[in-house]
């Protein structure tokens, strides 16, 4: 799907409350963490640690979750290649206006093209943080936290991801956190350690 508008006669409005303004208000910049993985390789469940964690320290966050998202905004959308192609366009869209409004936004999808989360990437620009949550299908499968690994092995899912549909491992992710092996304290240590690196989170000293 394009991105250019069907309809020519829209004019874009410049708001006079800016994204510089609302950081500013906000007293913290925003960012797109973008989590990619398999179907339990722990992408939701980092994700709101994470945001508990910051949410604590009075930063304003969101979380887009795969489950949750499925059943409203992407409810008419299945799991053929083409339905993820315009799931994660129309949250990578999300995604977009919520940084713009000032908000640290955690999204966990599966999003298994690379060139999908490319097309996030473009949109956000350096705000961007692609977090690949690295866990081997076979202990995803293994774990079967929803059992829909079974389902699908016994054939009851179809276009199922690491089973019957692919999944492209990202290249360069900002970073790559081996979720089979630390846990989530561990996990979401790690991600913050990153965002005080690069000036988004200012630990409060207590
Ligand atoms: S994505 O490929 O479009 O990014 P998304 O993250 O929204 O997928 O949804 C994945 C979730 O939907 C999984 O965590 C799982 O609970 C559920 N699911 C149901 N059917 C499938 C399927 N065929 N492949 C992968 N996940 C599925």
């Amino acid at each position: 799907m394009e991105n250019t508008p069907k309809s020519s006669n829209t004019v874009w409005h410049r708001a006079t409350v800016t994204r510089q303004r609302r950081a500013k208000l906000n007293q913290h910049e925003s960012v797109l963490l973008w989590f990619t993985g398999f179907s339990g390789s722990g992408k939701s469940t980092l994700a709101h640690a994470l945001e508990e964690k910051l949410y604590q320290m009075g930063y304003h966050t969101f979380v887009l979750d795969g489950d949750n998202v499925r059943h409203g905004l992407s409810g008419d959308l299945g799991f053929s290649n083409d339905d993820r192609i315009e799931n994660i366009r129309r949250i990578s869209e999300i995604a977009k206006l919520f940084v713009e409004a000032g908000v640290i936004v955690l999204t966990a999808f599966i999003s298994p093209f690379r060139a999908d989360r490319a097309k996030a990437r473009g949109l956000v620009g350096d705000d961007f943080i692609e977090i690949y949550c690295k866990c081997p299908v076979t202990v995803c499968e293994e774990r079967d936290v929803k059992g829909l690994y079974r389902r699908a092995r016994a054939g009851e899912i179809k276009d199922f991801t690491g089973i019957s549909s692919p999944y492209e491992e990202p290249s360069h992710p900002e970073l790559s956190i081996d979720t089979n092996s630390h846990s989530i304290d561990e996990c979401v240590e790690q991600i913050l350690a990153y965002l005080i690196e690069r000036g988004v989170y200012k630990p409060k000293s207590v």
